[in-house]
């Protein structure tokens, strides 16, 4: 089989490196990939969705894996729908799961998902007028896609008014015409990510991701530092309920919108006292998330995408390796602010798990091309030991400005 990747981070990366275990794979294509995805695929420089499509066609690819929202908000899964190429991953209509927080929020209220209670505004007034109704700290969100950025827990009335000027204003364009104000959910967070094929949901082991960037999950927020799988705060009675009672409701509330979802549907959760309530739904593997999942997937993932794509997901069942994964993001300074790249990266031959974020070539060498630049993953029989492992690994990265966070793991291991 022909295989195509579409994406060039850590999440692809780490896609390409298990769809390359697979004895099915013939050839393994990366667009645009990265240097480190360079050495299991073909990367060829293509980031438009209809070149993409276009290079697809004329290499026959039998499957297409998307990593990233945003080729699927702008609707590739429809392009090589129409076009009747293979690609897993879900329609642009689909997508709206992640891409329109006020789609997703409305499809939990309507088939009785646990969530937080929310408004939709659609100006500054009636966003001030509204906040009255939500005690301290408000949450505001961006409608559309911004990046991670476009979520503010205010500490204060005062500043979620602050936040409502300035997406009113322009700050995230469209995405920011429509605001979702949101109850503050106390409790722990954790990502539970499920295969779908519209008919049959197969949730994956959990994970946890360290969205901030400080010690202690402190300081603005980021894609994302660091994550580990499996989760102690997801323990038996966590994982069942959410099963039956967000994934099992949103398939069925998606059917009934005559939404056929395909692909992965990401569930960030809130958990207290054993009860998850969805933060946000995504449309995809998460990212550092996926760099710790898809290391314990022993089910062959050519054959998991090949399923949900023809509607056959019924006939897979996922097994998992017991062991823990926990990976450490590498990061330039200055990220989630201004960095600088193009910094020259030492160690990257080390042998263990290094997934490329943000590396790029510059004569002949591998440099820093983005915030996060490489995850360093660990295994281990104990989450301790994956965490030392991950931490040695890291050890043998360098490059000038690097910061990571010496913490990942700690509400699990503290
Ligand atoms: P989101 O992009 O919607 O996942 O939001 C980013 C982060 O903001 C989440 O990972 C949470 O840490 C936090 N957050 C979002 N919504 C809420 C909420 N309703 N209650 C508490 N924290 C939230
Ligand atoms: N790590 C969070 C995300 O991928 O959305």
């Amino acid at each position: 089989m022909k295989v195509l990747v579409v994406g060039g981070g850590g999440r692809e990366h780490a896609l390409a490196w298990k769809l390359a275990q697979s004895s099915q794979v013939a050839e393994l294509y990366a667009a645009p990939g990265n240097p480190g995805m360079a050495k299991l695929a073909q990367c060829v420089p293509l980031k438009d969705p209809r070149q993409i499509l276009a290079f697809a066609k004329e290499k026959s690819i039998d499957l297409t894996v998307v990593g990233p929202e945003c080729y699927l908000a702008a609707g590739i899964g429809d392009l090589f729908a129409q076009a009747g190429l293979p690609l897993f991953g879900p329609t642009k209509e689909a997508a709206q799961l992640e891409s329109s927080k006020s789609f997703a929020k409305r499809i939990c209220r309507k088939y009785g998902i646990p969530t937080a209670d929310y408004v939709v505004v659609e100006s500054y007034e009636e966003g001030v007028a509204a906040l009255e109704r939500f005690p301290e700290p408000p949450v505001v969100k961006a409608d559309g896609l911004a990046a991670g950025k476009g979520v503010l827990v205010a500490q204060s009335h005062e500043e979620a008014k602050g936040a409502l000027a300035e997406i009113f204003g322009g700050r995230f364009g469209k995405a920011g015409s429509r605001v979702v104000l949101e109850e503050f959910l106390p409790g722990e967070e954790a990502t539970i990510l499920a295969f779908t094929d519209g008919k049959t949901i197969l949730p994956m082991v959990p994970a946890q991701d360290h969205k901030r960037i400080g010690e202690g999950d402190t300081g603005p927020n980021t894609g994302g530092m660091g994550a580990y799988s499996p989760v102690p705060v997801v323990n038996y009675e966590v994982y069942q309920r959410t099963y039956n009672e967000i994934f099992l409701p949103l398939l069925e509330g998606l059917q009934k919108e005559g939404i056929d979802y395909k692909g992965v549907i990401y569930a960030g959760l809130m958990i207290k006292d054993n009860q998850p309530k969805v933060v946000e739904f995504n449309c995809r593997f998460g990212d550092p998330e996926a760099q710790v999942i898809l290391p314990r997937l022993v089910t062959d993932l050519v054959s998991i995408c090949q399923a949900t794509v023809e509607g056959r997901l019924e006939e897979i069942e996922l097994t998992w390796d017991s062991r823990a994964a926990l990976g450490v993001v590498i990061a330039s300074k200055g990220y989630p602010g201004e960095f600088k790249s193009g910094f020259p990266i030492e160690g990257l031959d080390t042998e263990g798990l290094l997934f490329h974020n943000g590396t790029g070539l510059a004569d002949g060498r591998i440099v820093t091309a983005g915030g996060r630049v490489i995850t360093a993953v660990g295994m281990g029989d104990t989450l301790a030991s994956a965490q030392a492992a991950a931490y040695r690994l890291v050890e043998k990265i360098s490059f000038t400005g690097a910061y990571y966070r010496s913490d990942i793991g700690w509400r699990a291991l503290s």
